[in-house]
């Protein structure tokens, strides 16, 4: 059973949770946290503070998955493409994400969470790099969570990268042709060593993957919220975790597999 949730008038709890909420569980959800500037422009604020006010989203979401067990949550945080939004954005981000990594860390072993990044890290100030690493060492024994921010991340690159990989131990000879697999993929990602994601939520209503995880989405089921990143809270993840749990997920099939 998950623990009981504070009143809160404006994301009001529901009276008669699933029961069976603790069943059928994704054990991976990847989360596109998308509308802060749109929730800073609704407040009549700079979007940076939009972008400042999602970490308490980000907080409550780990607690969630904390309390219902979900082993894997997967954070698409900063995209190759953002860095394409104007300098100042840029920056604020980079100085919010610096924070972060600061902050958190207490709270991540506190939680048994363990933390690692997946992205084009070397794209990221120096400074940064090096509180991921700490973080990434620091958490590396914990077991009760992974969490995976995505950062600087792009689906393709990821590929793009994949390739290299893979030529590169066809050409010194340590791989042949006839031995690509899907797995041989897979074990070239930024994402070996995790499940694929079951779930993916994107906040703000967007219908779009935006460059996320495409290999590893093939059969994720998809959720899209019309609420905003920084009003994202507990109950919203709830209520995306109870829609889960009320799809048929079929792989191509014409049933569920044993
Ligand atoms: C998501 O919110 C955060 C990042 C992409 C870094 P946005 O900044 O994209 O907010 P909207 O989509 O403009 O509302
Ligand atoms: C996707 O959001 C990236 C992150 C949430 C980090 P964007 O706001 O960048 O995506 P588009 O531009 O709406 O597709
Ligand atoms: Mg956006």
């Amino acid at each position: 059973m998950i623990a009981p949730i504070p009143a809160d008038t404006k994301h009001p709890v529901k009276k008669n949770p699933a029961e069976n909420l603790s069943t059928n569980l994704p054990q991976h959800v990847a989360i596109i946290m998308d509308g802060n500037g749109r929730w800073a422009k609704s407040q009549h604020l700079p979007r940076i503070e939009g972008h400042r006010a999602g970490v308490e989203s980000i907080r409550d979401t780990l607690r969630a998955c904390n309390e219902l067990g979900i082993p894997y949550l997967t954070l698409y945080a900063f995209s190759n493409e953002n860095w394409q939004r104007p300098k100042d954005e840029v920056s604020f981000l980079m100085r919010l994400l610096s924070e972060y990594l600061d902050q958190e860390l207490k709270e991540l072993n506190k939680n048994n969470i363990r933390f690692q990044v997946i992205g084009r890290k070397d794209m990221l100030p120096a400074e940064i790099q090096k509180k991921i690493e700490r973080n990434v060492k620091e958490t590396v024994g914990n077991k009760k969570l992974v969490l995976t921010l995505a950062l600087s991340y792009s689906g393709r690159l990821e590929l793009v990268d994949a390739v290299r990989k893979i030529a590169q131990k066809i050409k010194d000879g340590s791989l042949e042709l006839k031995d690509i697999t899907e797995s041989t993929i897979e074990e070239n990602l930024y994402t070996v060593g995790l499940p694929d994601p079951d779930f993916l939520i994107r906040t703000s209503g967007e219908m779009r993957i935006s460059n996320f995880l495409l290999w590893q989405m093939s059969y994720t089921e998809i959720y899209v919220t019309d609420v905003l990143w920084p009003d994202f809270r507990k109950q919203h993840f709830i209520d995306a975790i109870e829609a889960y749990q009320k799809r048929e997920r079929r792989f191509g099939r014409t049933n569920l597999p044993q």
